[in-house]
C-alpha cells in the first residue's frame, strides 16, 4: 500500500487533502504537536521512520505579517524544512509536493506570472518560500511545487471568513482595491492535488514519466479580482442584511508589517498543457465554498 505523509492536517488545504488523498494510498496526517517543522531533526526521524512513498507538505508559517518579527522561525518552517522533506524524498525515490506562493514575486509585472518569471520577494514570508523552492530543486529529488494565492475555505483563517464576520459587526468596510490577485479554494487545491498524483501513479506511469513533469506550476482559481472585489462579492452572496458600505482604499492607506505585491495574478497555463487541469473561475468556486459552508 502507497504510504503518503501529510503535514498541516489541520491547516486549510492540509484539511481538505486528508481527504482528497484518501483513495491513493495510506495517509499518515500530521499536525504541529506529532512533526514540528523547525525541528530538523525530528523531521528526518519521522520520515526515516514512516518511509512514505510521497510527503505532501501544506504546512508553513503562513502568518506573512507576524513573520516580519520572528524570521528565524519562518525561514526554519517555510525556507529550511522543505529542503529536508527533499533530501529525505531523494534517499527514499519518493515524490514531494509542497506549497509555495504568489508572494515570491513583486507583483511589478503587467500580466500573469509564469513560473520562470524571475522571483523577488518583498517580505521576510516571501523569502523564506522562496528559500524553500530553492532548497527543494537543489535537493534534486522528483517534485511538485504548487504555487498558489489568495487561498480560502470554509474554516480556518482566512479573508472569506473575516469578512462575513466583519459584515456582521460594522457598518462600513474600507477594503484594498489596488492589489490584484485570484482568490483560490483551498478545496480544488486538494482536489487538483489528488488529481495530478491520480496521473502520475496510474497504471503504465514511468519513472521517467515522473521525472518528466517534475518542477514548478502555478495553481489557483482562473480570473482575478482586487481585495476589494473579492469582498464585494462575498457581500453579495452572503446577502448580509445590513449590508455595510464597501469603501475601496489604496494599500497605502492600509499600512501592513509586510509589503504585498501589487500583482499576485498567476498565470496556469503550465499546470492545463502538462497536467489537462484548471482550477475553475474564482467567483464559481467561491459560490461553490459558500453553498458548502451554508449548508454544513
Ligand atoms: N493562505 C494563503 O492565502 C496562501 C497563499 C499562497 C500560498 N499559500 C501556501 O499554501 C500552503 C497551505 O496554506 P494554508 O492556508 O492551508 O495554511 P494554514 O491554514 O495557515 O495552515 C498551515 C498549517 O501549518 C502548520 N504549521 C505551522 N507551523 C508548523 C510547525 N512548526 N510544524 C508543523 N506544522 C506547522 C499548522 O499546523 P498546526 O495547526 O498544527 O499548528 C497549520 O495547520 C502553505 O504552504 C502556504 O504557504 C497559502
Amino acid at each position: 500500500m502507497r504510504k503518503i505523509l501529510l503535514t498541516g492536517k489541520n491547516g486549510q488545504v492540509g484539511w481538505e487533502l486528508q481527504r482528497t488523498l484518501a483513495p491513493l494510498g495510506r495517509v499518515i496526517a500530521l499536525d504541529s504537536s506529532g512533526l514540528d517543522l523547525a525541528d530538523v531533526d525530528a523531521i528526518r526521524r519521522k520520515v526515516r521512520e514512516i518511509r512514505p512513498h510521497i510527503i505532501v507538505n501544506p504546512a508553513a508559517h503562513t502568518a506573512v505579517d507576524k513573520a516580519e518579527s520572528e524570521p528565524e522561525l519562518a525561514m526554519a518552517i517555510n525556507g529550511v524544512a522543505p529542503g529536508v522533506f527533499a533530501e529525505e524524498a531523494k534517499k527514499l525515490d519518493a515524490l514531494l509536493v509542497h506549497y509555495s506562493t504568489d508572494y515570491v514575486f513583486d507583483g511589478s509585472k503587467q500580466g500573469a506570472y509564469r513560473e520562470d518569471d524571475a522571483p523577488n520577494p518583498l517580505g521576510v514570508y516571501g523569502k523564506s518560500k522562496l528559500a524553500g523552492e530553492q532548497a527543494i530543486r537543489a535537493a534534486g529529488c522528483n517534485h511538485l511545487i504548487l504555487r498558489t494565492s489568495w487561498v480560502y475555505g470554509a474554516r480556518g483563517k482566512n479573508f472569506l471568513l473575516t469578512m462575513l464576520r466583519l459584515a456582521k459587526e460594522r457598518s462600513e468596510l474600507r477594503i484594498v482595491d489596488d492589489q490584484i490577485g485570484a482568490p483560490t479554494w483551498c478545496r480544488s487545491l486538494a482536489e487538483i492535488t489528488a488529481q495530478i498524483l491520480a496521473q502520475l501513479y496510474m497504471p503504465g506511469a514511468s519513472e521517467e514519466d515522473m521525472a518528466r513533469v517534475s518542477g514548478t506550476y502555478h495553481l489557483t482559481s482562473s480570473g482575478s479580482v482586487s481585495w476589494h472585489g473579492f469582498a464585494a462579492e462575498i457581500l453579495r452572496l452572503a446577502a448580509v442584511q445590513p449590508t455595510p458600505r464597501l469603501v475601496a482604499i489604496p494599500s497605502r492607506e492600509y499600512p501592513t508589517p509586510a509589503a504585498r505585491p501589487l500583482n499576485s495574478v498567476l498565470s496556469n497555463d503550465k499546470l492545463l498543457h502538462t497536467f489537462g487541469l484548471q482550477a475553475g473561475g474564482w467567483q464559481e468556486n467561491l459560490q461553490l465554498c459558500m453553498q458548502e459552508r451554508g449548508s454544513s
